[in-house]
């Protein structure tokens, strides 16, 4: 039904933005027939360079050979594009508005003290051994600070690996070992909705659970809370800075060298470390920026998302620089101090564009209209989306309620893979359709396939693949190539399998229909269903546990866990609660199973198989439409799971 409401670009945004209807059509077709010339074109325009490039595009997506090399001659550095440039014209203008999780707090940082910073910070990583090529962890609240951390691994040539501060010690001591940092980068504690979060403490659990791998820990002194110290290990940030010099040259890096790991979920086994390299993903970045959110100069502009996540790297923080962006940074929680916190930032710092996640608009549309009405959200221009998709309701009201029928919403498609925007409109250029994704980017070469790799012509719902190679895409698995090639090029060898089924309706406008894999979206987080299972079987009375996503009204999904217990032991709610307390602790808040199902047995083949579209569809309360069970070992456990979630 609400597939053909329509909303055409205004009159005001065909004339304002970059890109109109002509220049998309023209463009598209000239990145996609020509993408050498394109492509070269880009990165001459966009990015400072201090070996040119003679080489634009080498890739191959097989079948056989994968390979996915830009630019792979030239030589630049991150730092050097995303502020060293800027200072000659805008050395004085904000590069980052800080906004505290306490309302009262806010800073604003402008491109010379960024700079200063930044080198300063690039200095002590270097006066604490770390070289170019070295990996460092980053476990930081949403302070200025992790900012200036991640650009001074760049402008040193070292890896970041930043991790999430809401994952769990167990996480980040993964994460660690997996990548091998000698250095980590976090601060005392975290402030979220006024809570304080022990970022410090668990970094000293998750060093014990991995020793001799990290052995320098710069800390930022941030609430100031008390802290465990290892002498000779601990170092203060504000200590350290003194000692060093404000001046430090950037280090030259090849296009295809890495700049940072970000783990991020699959199907299987453990969090995956994607790896994005120099000159495309930035220069890939920055292009959506300025396209997706038509960033002008002056404009103030506002992602929501956490610099642990994919969003932030790009869109808080690298492709927002690299144009010499306003961009800012908050800490805390949209609910406080109060429900109108977002709208009051907007106010306060008179941001015009506001890119966030469907379940953020969710959570506050329940909350009802008054808190918003309330502020005057004047300054807002063009709204964005993120993450999973959002359904027709959420969108209408986000465009109707939040931007006064005044701002068009970019729903961008993409994901920590694929480094910025696939799929998504252009202000100028699309007409919007609440729930859709929209149209490709330039050099975006989208195809829906049937299971056995077919490619569907026309209008056609199936999985959605890539034909080529865009700059922006990850490049390996750290230390795990094959896994790279296993996980996106051998479903449909020639394409990169996105994980995600989608639907191409008359009008060629794609709609996300959500994950085809073993992986669940919880209010716009990644989790493998795997990671959760591991974590509940790691529990002493658990036995076997399987997990499925299901539809949440705020989450979008959430969580539901299927436990059998080991022999001897009794269901109880306080056993319940006790697991999704222990999941906890093990993966973090955001893993916590919503709904926990105790089963004496699980619907298995007779090869041993889980047959998860049975547990998804009792978790969805489809008892209906459970398709054939006659392959299992044991059709008597579809009942009791059907007479078990009744009572739940
Ligand atoms: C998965 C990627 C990309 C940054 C945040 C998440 C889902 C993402 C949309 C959207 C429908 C979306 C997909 C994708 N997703 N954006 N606009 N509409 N679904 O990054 O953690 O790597 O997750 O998020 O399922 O595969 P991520």
């Amino acid at each position: 039904m609400s597939e053909s409401l329509v909303y055409p670009v205004s009159g005001e945004w065909a004339h304002r933005a970059f890109i109109d209807a002509d220049k998309y059509q023209a463009l598209y077709k000239r990145s996609i027939n020509d993408p050498d010339g394109f492509w070269g074109d880009e990165a001459r325009r966009r990015l400072d360079w201090i070996k040119p490039f003679t080489k634009v595009k080498n890739t191959s997506f097989g079948p056989g050979d994968v390979h996915i090399k830009w630019f792979e001659d030239g030589v630049t550095n991150i730092a050097l594009n995303c502020i060293d440039r800027h200072l000659d014209k805008r050395g004085d203008q904000v590069a980052i508005i800080w906004e505290g999780d306490d309302p009262s707090r806010s800073l604003k940082i402008t491109y010379r003290q960024l700079h200063e910073r930044v080198s300063r910070f690039a200095n002590v990583l270097k006066a604490h051994g770390i070289e170019k090529g070295d990996t460092v962890t980053i476990y930081m609240p949403m302070i200025p600070e992790a900012a200036y951390a991640m650009l001074a691994c760049a402008r040193i040539g070292a890896i970041h690996s930043v991790v999430f501060g809401g994952f769990s010690p167990d996480s980040l001591a993964g994460r660690i070992k997996d990548c091998g940092s000698k250095l980590l980068i976090t601060s005392d504690e975290g402030l979220r909705g006024g809570k304080r979060v022990p970022l410090k403490a668990n970094v000293d659990t998750a060093l014990e659970k991995v020793p001799f791998i990290v052995n320098k820990v710069i800390v930022v002194k941030h609430t100031g809370g008390d802290i465990h110290w290892e002498k000779g290990r601990d170092f203060w940030l504000h200590e350290e800075i003194e000692n060093v010099s404000p001046d430090c040259p950037v280090t030259p890096v090849g296009a295809e060298d890495p700049l940072f790991i970000l783990y991020t979920s699959g199907s299987t086994g453990t969090p995956k470390g994607v790896v994005h390299t120099t000159a495309g993903y930035l220069l890939y970045a920055a292009m959506t920026h300025q396209y997706v959110f038509d960033y002008h100069d002056g404009d103030i502009y506002w992602c929501t998302a956490d610099v642990g996540w994919v969003t932030g790297h790009s869109y808080i923080l690298y492709g927002p620089l690299c144009n010499g962006a306003t961009t800012l940074m908050f800490e805390g929680v949209p609910t406080y101090p109060t429900i109108s916190r977002f709208w009051d930032v907007v106010d306060k710092h008179k941001v015009n564009t506001f890119y966030t996640a469907p379940t953020a608009i969710r959570s506050l549309m329940g909350a009802g209209e008054e808190p918003v009405k309330k502020t005057s959200r004047a300054s807002l221009r063009l709204l964005g989306t993120v993450g999973e998709p959002i359904n027709p309701e959420a969108w209408e009201w986000y465009y109707k309620v939040v931007g006064d029928s005044r701002c068009p919403i970019m729903d961008t498609w993409w994901q920590t893979e694929t480094g910025g925007h696939l799929i998504t409109p252009l202000p100028g250029v699309t007409p919007l359709k609440p729930g859709s994704a929209t149209k490709p980017f330039f050099g975006i070469k989208p195809e829906i396939v049937d299971g056995s790799g077919v490619v569907q012509e026309g209008p056609a719902e199936g999985i959605l693949v890539i034909a080529d190679s865009w700059p922006g895409q990850m490049r390996t698995v750290f230390g795990d190539h094959d896994r790279f090639i296993q996980t996106y090029f051998a479903s449909f060898p020639g394409k990169y399998f996105s994980g995600d089924g989608a639907r191409r309706d008359a009008d060629g406008d794609y709609w996300i229909t959500g994950r085809v894999d073993d992986v669940i979206n919880v209010s716009g987080h990644r989790m493998g269903t795997a990671e959760v299972e591991s974590a509940l079987v790691a529990h002493e009375r658990v036995a076997e546990a399987a997990v499925v996503g299901f539809p949440h009204d705020i989450k979008g999904q959430g969580i539901f866990a299927y436990v059998t217990l080991i022999n001897g032991h009794e269901p109880s709610d306080k056993l319940r609660k006790d697991l999704v307390a222990w999941v906890r602790q093990e993966i973090g808040p955001i893993a916590s199973p919503d709904i926990v199902q105790f089963a004496p047995g699980l619907p298995k083949t007779r090869s041993g198989k889980i047959m998860r579209r049975i547990l998804r569809k009792i978790a969805e309360n489809e008892f209906q439409a459970l398709g054939d069970t006659s392959t299992l070992a044991d059709p008597a456990v579809v009942e009791d799971l059907i007479r078990e979630r009744k009572k739940l």
